[in-house]
C-alpha cells in the first residue's frame, strides 16, 4: 500500500506559491524575515491549512508551530518541518519546501484514509534564518532545549526591537512550553542550495551531515577626517580595515582549501561619505567547514589577522559571536532509510554533507534525524531566483512520504 501511495504535485505546487505571495517582492523572490508582518500572514495561512486538515495545533512560547495528525498510539509522533521565514532577497523554495512538502505528505495520508501507527506532525521553527535576530536557528534551539527562552526573548534585531515583542506584536507567543515536547523521528525535506545535485543530474541527496557555522560581528572604531587634508600616515581608516578582513577572510578559505568558506555578508560604514575617512563600520564574517578542528584554526587566524590589522592602522576593534554550531552527522539507520526509500523509487541518490545551516541539526540532538534534499537550479539560493522544478519537488516530497510512513509504521 505504502508503495503506491504518492503525493499531489499540484496541491504541493499550490501550497508553495500560495505561501510565496506572502512577503512577496515585486519582479520575484520574497521578503519574509522573523516575526514581521509578512511572517505573521504567512503563519496565520500555514496555520489555516493545518486546521482545514484537523491537525492539533501546538504553539509554543518561543512562537514554534507544530500540527499533529492523529496516529493510531499516543505516542510521540514522527515529524517533518522547516521554517518560512525567508532572508531579505529569499525565494519560495527555501525552508518552505519542507513544511509545504509535510502539508502535502499529511494531506495524502487523510486522502488516502490512513491513519499510521504513530502520529505524524509538520512543523515550522521561528527565525531559521537568523537574517533578522541571530543566532539562526534560536526556534528550534530553544525547541531542543539549547538555549533559554528568556535568553532567545531578549535577542534585539539591529533596531532594538526584542524578540519577545515582535512574538507579542504577531501574536506568536504560544502558551505550550518549550523543552519538553517528545519527537520520535525527525526529516526535513530541503532544496539543496548548492549546485551539486543540479550539475551532476541528481535528484535525492541523502545528507549525512551538516558543516559547522562560525558567525563573527566585528566593530571597527577609527577617527573620521578630511578625505583632502589627512596625509596617508595619520590616518586611522576604519574602512580600510574591514577591506583588509574581507580579503583577508577570502585568503583564509583559499589557504585552507577544501570545505572551508568564508563570507563577509554584511558591512556597515559611517559616515559613509565620499570625502570623509570612515570611522565607524560594523561588519560580519561567516565561516563554515565540515571540520571542526579546521574550522577552528580559521577562526584564530582571522581572529589574529583582525587585531594585528587594527593595531597597525591605530583603530579599536572588538568582537562579539553571533552563532557558533559544530559541525553534525545524522542518523545512520534513517540516512540509509532515505537512501533505500530513493532507490525503491528508481531516484537516483548521493550522499553529501549539507553546507547549510538547517533546523534538522539541531533536533538531531532529540531524536534519530535526517534530511532529503532535492537540486536547486544552479545552486541558487537565499536569492530572488531560486528555482527547483515541480517534478524535483514532488520526487522529494514522496520520498518524505515513504520515509515518514516507515517509521511512523515501524514496530
Ligand atoms: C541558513 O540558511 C544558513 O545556512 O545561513
Ligand atoms: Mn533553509
Ligand atoms: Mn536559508
Amino acid at each position: 500500500m505504502t508503495q503506491s501511495l504518492r503525493v499531489n504535485k499540484q496541491r504541493l505546487m499550490g501550497f508553495l506559491n500560495t505561501l510565496g505571495t506572502f512577503g512577496a517582492l515585486e519582479g520575484g523572490g520574497v521578503c519574509r524575515l522573523a516575526l514581521s508582518a509578512a511572517d505573521k500572514q504567512a503563519r496565520d495561512w500555514v496555520v489555516s491549512q493545518m486546521q482545514a486538515l484537523g491537525l492539533t495545533i501546538r504553539i509554543d512560547q518561543i512562537g514554534n508551530v507544530i500540527g499533529i495528525y492523529k496516529g493510531q498510539e499516543d505516542v510521540p509522533p514522527v515529524m517533518m518541518g522547516s521554517h518560512i521565514d525567508t532572508v531579505a532577497t529569499g525565494g519560495l523554495y527555501d525552508g518552505c519546501f519542507g513544511v509545504m512538502a509535510g502539508l502535502e505528505v499529511i494531506s495524502t495520508l487523510k486522502d488516502s484514509g490512513i491513519t499510521p501507527k504513530r502520529p505524524v506532525a509538520v512543523a515550522f521553527f521561528t527565525d531559521e534564518e537568523g537574517a533578522r535576530f541571530a543566532p539562526d536557528m534560536f526556534g528550534s534551539l530553544v525547541f531542543q532545549g539549547g538555549l533559554s527562552l528568556e535568553e532567545a526573548l531578549a535577542i534585539k534585531d539591529v533596531d532594538g526591537f526584542t524578540v519577545g515583542e515582535e512574538l507579542d506584536k504577531i501574536g506568536y507567543k504560544g502558551n505550550a512550553p518549550v523543552g519538553c515536547f517528545e519527537v520520535d523521528t525527525f526529516l526535513e525535506a530541503h532544496i539543496e542550495q548548492g549546485p551539486v545535485l543540479d550539475k551532476e543530474g541528481i535528484k535525492i541527496g541523502v545528507v549525512e551531515s551538516v558543516q559547522g557555522i562560525s558567525w563573527t560581528e566585528f566593530t571597527i572604531e577609527g577617527v573620521s577626517n578630511h578625505a583632502g587634508t589627512t596625509p596617508m600616515s595619520m590616518r586611522h581608516d576604519a574602512g580600510l580595515v574591514a577591506a583588509k578582513i574581507n580579503v583577508f577572510a577570502r585568503e583564509v578559505a583559499h589557504k585552507i582549501g577544501g570545505s572551508q568558506v568564508a563570507t563577509v555578508g554584511y558591512i556597515s560604514c559611517k559616515p559613509n561619505l565620499i570625502n570623509v575617512v570612515p570611522n565607524h563600520v560594523v561588519m560580519t564574517v561567516d565561516l563554515r567547514n565540515t571540520d571542526n578542528d579546521v574550522l577552528k584554526q580559521a577562526e584564530t587566524l582571522l581572529f589574529d589577522y583582525a587585531e594585528n590589522t587594527a593595531k597597525e592602522e591605530g583603530v579599536k576593534i572588538s568582537r562579539r559571536k553571533l552563532a557558533r554550531f559544530d559541525p553534525v552527522y545524522f542518523h545512520k539507520e534513517i540516512v540509509d532509510l532515505v537512501e533505500q526509500e530513493a532507490e525503491a523509487a528508481g531516484l537516483n541518490s548521493k550522499r553529501m554533507p549539507s553546507g547549510a545551516g538547517h533546523d534538522a541539526q539541531i533536533l538531531k540532538e532529540m531524536c534519530p534525524t535526517a534530511m532529503i534534499f532535492v537540486p536547486c537550479k544552479d545552486g541558487l539560493s537565499h536569492n530572488v531566483k531560486e528555482f527547483t522544478e515541480p517534478d524535483d519537488l514532488e520526487a522529494g516530497a514522496n520520498i518524505l512520504l515513504s520515509v515518514i510512513l516507515k517509521r511512523a509504521n515501524r514496530p
